[in-house]
């Protein structure tokens, strides 16, 4: 590795075909993201066959584009320099949790860079990655940070202790926070994905009109979503008259609350500095909103990570990379991926 410990990252674990370099896990040199969104939403999900085919059409581009992006041709050398070095210190590619026909795609492309430019590859969990991504944009955070990441497969509650070491605090123990927007916005008859629509439209609704569940969990730091969106649905079919918009508000509201109330929770146990939200539901306006607010009023700061670096990218992934590198050397090539891998602690 050389002193500018500039990872190549690549994301194909589900709809986004993503590529990015980075240097020493903390600078974004270049990050390039196809969405397949408009590719699955008439599906009103993502079908895995079209996902995989759409990744091998689109990730050499994609690699390319990250690497024009940092001054490389796509034999990793210099444009100003292309007889010199090659200027990938490692390739990182996500190796679950996803779709193994997507996954397959990224990994193997990072695998075959790796050993034609001789440098290792790593293989990275996404999760992991996410954790990562508000770090990025937030360099100077002290830590510990507690992080929410709330996206549309997990929801867990995170300590970062330092980079490269966490632990796992909480999880959802039924479906995912960003899961209970889709579900709740399909129920409705809203698009996909769902949790950009409840936010857009609860924005009209009164949130304090129906006064939704908020499960409580044996562990103090767990979620449950799927009673609340079972209390959606009785509600709604009871009350045909009640507007898409005030169940939409009053839904998110029970959302929000719950996963604003368990992040502060976690900070004061683990004595946090701060606290970072991540993954796709870091999109959400109110989460954000109250989110700030909760910590401010407890003089911690709140990490809020820019849209692009909420939604899945390759440049976490790099992130994750270089540390994991750091911590616990390269992956074996022969290491496959992993549709159902779990994000467990570092230690
Ligand atoms: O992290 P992500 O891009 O994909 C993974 O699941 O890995 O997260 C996508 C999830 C979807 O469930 C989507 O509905 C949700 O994030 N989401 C939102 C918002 N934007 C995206 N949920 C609530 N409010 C939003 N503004
Ligand atoms: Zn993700």
């Amino acid at each position: 590795m050389t002193d500018r410990g500039r990872v190549l990252g690549i994301e194909t674990s589900c709809d986004e075909t993503a590529a990015a370099v980075v240097e020493r896990g903390r600078t974004v040199v270049s990050s390039i993201v196809s969405s397949q969104v408009d590719l699955h939403a008439r599906y009103g999900g993502v079908v895995p066959e079209l996902a995989g085919r759409a990744h091998i059409e689109l990730t050499l581009p994609v690699v390319t584009d990250a690497l024009a992006g940092a001054g490389l041709d796509r034999r990793g050398r210099s444009f100003t320099d292309p007889d010199g070095p090659i200027g990938i210190d490692a390739v990182a590619a996500t190796i679950g949790p996803g779709l193994i026909g997507a996954l397959l795609v990224g990994v193997s492309t990072a695998k075959a860079l790796a050993l034609a430019w001789d440098v290792p590859f790593v293989g990275v969990n996404h999760l992991e990655g996410h954790l990562y991504a508000a770090m990025l944009e937030a360099p100077e955070a002290e830590l510990p940070v507690v992080v929410l990441l709330a996206s549309g497969g997990h929801t867990l509650l995170v300590a970062l202790d330092a980079p490269g070491s966490y632990r796992v605090l909480g999880a959802t123990v039924d479906d995912a926070a960003g899961e209970a927007f889709d579900k709740v916005a399909r129920y409705l008859g809203l698009g996909y994905p769902g949790g950009p629509e409840i936010d857009r439209l609860a924005v009209s609704g009164d949130a304090a009109l129906i006064r939704f569940p908020r499960a409580s969990t044996a562990g103090v730091f767990d979620f449950s979503f799927s009673g609340l969106k079972t209390a959606v649905v009785s509600y709604v079919r009871a009350h045909p008259e009640v507007t898409n918009a005030d169940v939409a508000a009053s839904f998110q509201e029970a959302v929000v609350d719950v996963l604003v109330a368990r992040t502060v929770a976690a900070a004061e146990e683990i004595g946090a500095r701060g606290a970072c939200l991540a993954g796709g539901v870091a999109a959400n306006s109110l989460l954000r909103a109250r989110f700030a607010e909760s910590f401010a009023a407890r003089g911690l700061v709140s990490y809020l990570p820019s849209h692009a670096m909420c939604t899945d990218n390759a440049a976490m992934i790099a992130a994750a990379g270089y540390f994991q590198l750091q911590r616990s050397g390269p992956t074996p090539l022969d290491a496959g991926a992993v549709p159902d891998l779990q994000l467990r602690g570092s230690k």
